[in-house]
């Protein structure tokens, strides 16, 4: 795919692309991102080396890769945190992601869990979701301001989805580890984005904790797109559908958990521990 120059009215086929709302991608050629030659370098370290990767509309990836790999540079790019040197980063074939700011790529487009849960711990659950919606209003002007009925059937949506309904007027401090996990993806679901990025979502997570994560993560994708960073082999198993390997920030390998796992080059790089066990 060939991404469009953003002011291109153009679709490929030649056709117009009509009423795109101003942040709305442009997927009617199936893809929501697409990265070409993506180089990024720290004083001459490619830790992103050419880097080529395309994700279709609604699908949940996997990225995996061994320490040092890329992974981490690579979400920092798609969110807008930092610049590559070269390349090209489009959001639908419309959006040049390098051309809008990280807190305008943050607010509906793409969404980041980092590892570490930041959640308030002494409002309730209910108020960090209603916060976030909320944007940038301190804590104390939002418990004063009445939130609209819209907001609240969002805020109800969102705390079923990530199955924390019943517990929404508790302080998020009673939360375990994993239902703060939660309670942030939910605190991004209500931004809305099109693209969701966890990184290591079930580390430190209990066995149930890891099985009702890989179930909430699987039923996010579809309406959204969903990008899994993880090491834990047993996790991706249990979620993959397409996997991308990473190597010395380019893609190494693609495809299926099983092809990925076979691919004499994968094997290789994680030095003869096969990437995909335990
Ligand atoms: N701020 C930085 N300055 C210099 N080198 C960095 C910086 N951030 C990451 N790197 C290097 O870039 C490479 C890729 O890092 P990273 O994206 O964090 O990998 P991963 O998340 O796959 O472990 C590593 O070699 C790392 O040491
Ligand atoms: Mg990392």
């Amino acid at each position: 795919m060939m991404a469009l120059s953003e002011n291109d009215t153009h679709g490929l086929g030649g056709e117009r692309i009509t009423h795109l709302a101003p942040n709305e991608p442009d997927v009617s050629h199936g893809t929501i991102l697409y990265l070409e030659d993506v180089t990024l370098s720290f004083d001459g370290f490619k830790a992103l080396n050419k880097l080529n990767l395309t994700l279709d509309n609604g699908e949940l990836r996997c990225i995996i890769g061994p320490n040092g790999a890329g992974k981490s540079t690579l979400m920092d790019v798609i969110t807008g945190r930092r610049r590559p040197q070269e390349g090209r980063v489009f959001f639908g074939q419309n959006i040049d992601l390098l051309k809008r700011p990280e807190h305008e790529i943050a607010s509906g487009m793409v969404g980041r869990k980092f590892q570490r849960p930041t959640v308030f711990e002494a409002l309730t659950i209910g108020e960090n979701i209603e916060l976030t919606l909320t944007g940038s209003r301190s804590p104390w002007r939002m418990l004063r301001a009445r939130s609209t009925a819209l907001e609240q059937a969002r805020i109800d949506d969102v705390l079923t989805t990530i199955g924390l309904n019943q517990l929404r007027h508790r302080p998020a401090g009673v939360l375990s580890h994993g239902q703060k996990q939660w309670l942030e993806i939910g605190m991004l679901l209500a931004q809305n984005p099109r693209i969701l990025l966890v990184d290591e979502p079930v580390a430190g997570m209990t066995g149930e904790e890891v099985a009702r994560t890989a179930e909430l993560l699987v039923s996010l994708a579809g309406s959204r797109t969903v990008v899994v960073v993880e090491h834990d082999m047993a996790f991706v198993r249990k979620i993959a559908k397409k996997v991308t390997v990473l190597h010395q920030g380019s893609v190494l390998a693609e495809g299926s958990l099983s092809a990925v796992q076979a691919n004499p080059k994968v094997i290789e790089v994680y030095l003869g521990e096969t990437p995909c066990s335990n």
